[in-house]
This record gives structure tokens, C-alpha cells and sequence, in this order.
């Protein structure tokens, strides 16, 4: 895996736009498939990516009961994805279950995807999570308590803003992953995300990886944007 690259998150509607946004770049790639991309193509777009050498993080978010998030894992770890998720909210239990899966369908002699768990979205308020997710907790700590569940879950780390980051990396350590959307160049707009850094503070807060989707795919030049990208996230390494 392309460990420190920047994760390009392909959030388009189809792969005839993937693959169009993706032609004019070189370098192999760490990209993001989400379900927008997944649920217009199917499994066969994460097979596709690896063949062209991209590592590929699966961005599903499965929240359900213990038995079908474990099938599912299991279908999903033989069209090798790099990474796979889950909603943290969906407890201890269900996320044993999705490893299990995991384990359960990886080929044999092949490294299973690594899992993280999705803490709290980075386009959610500390306000909207109280006020609707009836959470009385510091936006902070509910992330923290995700993350702590996580952990003793066997999961290999987290999705979080880089504000929580730092702290994250000092209850779970260095090694479970920070994985941090929600990142905007200085001039650049919010759009939906309300905790968002540049890729330089993501770096000097702990993030492990970043993941970047509109900064770049809808800026007027990609490939520059994301060596603007990369040459901030590697600055500080
Ligand atoms: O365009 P932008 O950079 O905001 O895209 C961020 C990507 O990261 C989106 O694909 C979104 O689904 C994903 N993501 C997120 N927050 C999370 C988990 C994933 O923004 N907690």
C-alpha cells in the first residue's frame, strides 16, 4: 500500500468519469471508492483500480447487524480492496464480526484489508450531534470513545477530523491509524464539512493518511492540485 500517499477520493457517478479524471496522472494512486461509485458499478470497479496498480480504500460504511456485516466483509475481502470500513456506532459486537468476515474471506497466503472504524463525520457539529444523535458528550469524546471501542474491537484504527487526531494517536497509539477526510487547501471552499484542516495540520496533528476528494477532483487542474496535495502532506514526514 501506498502508505503515505494522499487518499484521491473518486466520488463520481460513474466509472467513464473515474476513469476520465484519472487518465491525465501517472503516478500510481491511493484511491477512494465510495458508494456513490460502488453502488452505480459494482465490485468489479475496486478489481478494475487494482489491475491498473492503484491501491484502493472501500469506503462503504457498513452499519448493520453483527451476522450480515460479517458476510458482507467477507464478499468484500476477495475483490481486494486495501481498506474497508465501519460505523463505530454500530458497536464492539459488529465490528469483532466484520474482522471475522474479513479474515473468514481473504484468500489464503493474501494479507487481509485493513478496517477502520467511522467515528463521527467530519460534516458533523458538536450542536447537530447533541441535538440529534442525543449524545451528551464533548464532540471530542464521543470520537475518543469511538476510537477506544475500536481499538478493543480488533479494528486497525479510525476515521476522524484532524482536530481529534493528536489525541486519538495518545489513547490508541501511533500504530492505529488516523485516517483524516474533511482536508482543504488554505484558499480553498468548505462545501459540506464543518472540522477541516489543510493537509500540512493534518500532518503536524497525527493524521496517518488524509483523504482528499473535492479539493481535487473538481479543481481546475488536478494532477497540479494533488502535487500541491502531496508536497504539503510530505512536507513535514
Ligand atoms: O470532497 P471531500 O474532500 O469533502 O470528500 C471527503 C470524502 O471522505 C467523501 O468521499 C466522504 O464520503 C468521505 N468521508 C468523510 N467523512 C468521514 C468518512 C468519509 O468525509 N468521516
Amino acid at each position: 500500500m501506498n502508505k503515505y500517499n494522499p487518499i484521491i477520493a473518486l466520488d463520481f457517478p460513474t466509472k467513464i468519469d473515474a476513469y476520465h479524471f484519472l487518465q491525465p496522472f501517472e503516478e500510481k494512486l491511493f484511491v477512494k471508492v465510495g458508494m456513490e461509485l460502488y453502488l452505480q458499478e459494482g465490485p468489479s470497479i475496486v478489481s478494475e483500480l487494482k489491475e491498473l496498480g492503484h491501491d484502493v480504500f472501500l469506503d462503504l460504511k457498513l452499519h448493520d447487524i453483527p451476522n450480515t456485516v460479517k458476510s458482507a466483509m467477507r464478499g468484500l475481502a476477495k475483490n481486494g480492496a486495501d481498506l474497508v470500513n465501519v460505523h463505530a456506532a454500530g458497536g464492539i459486537h459488529m465490528m469483532e464480526s466484520a474482522v471475522e468476515g474479513l479474515e473468514m474471506g481473504t484468500p489464503t497466503g493474501q494479507k487481509r484489508p485493513l478496517i477502520i472504524g467511522v467515528t463521527q463525520l467530519t460534516s458533523t457539529s458538536e450542536q447537530q450531534m447533541r441535538n440529534e444523535q442525543k449524545i451528551h458528550l464533548s464532540l471530542e469524546d464521543s470520537v475518543l470513545h469511538y476510537a477506544s471501542i475500536s481499538k478493543q474491537a480488533g479494528l486497525d484504527g479510525v476515521v476522524c477530523s484532524v482536530l481529534e487526531a493528536s489525541a486519538i494517536k495518545q489513547n490508541c497509539g501511533a500504530h492505529f491509524l488516523r485516517v483524516t477526510p474533511g482536508i482543504r487547501l488554505l484558499q480553498g471552499q468548505e462545501h459540506d464539512q464543518i472540522r477541516i484542516a489543510t493537509p500540512e495540520v493534518a500532518k503536524a496533528e497525527g493524521s496517518s493518511l488524509i483523504v482528499v476528494g473535492r479539493a481535487i477532483t473538481q479543481s481546475a487542474n488536478p494532477v497540479e492540485t494533488y502535487k500541491l496535495v502531496k508536497q504539503q502532506w510530505e512536507a513535514k514526514k
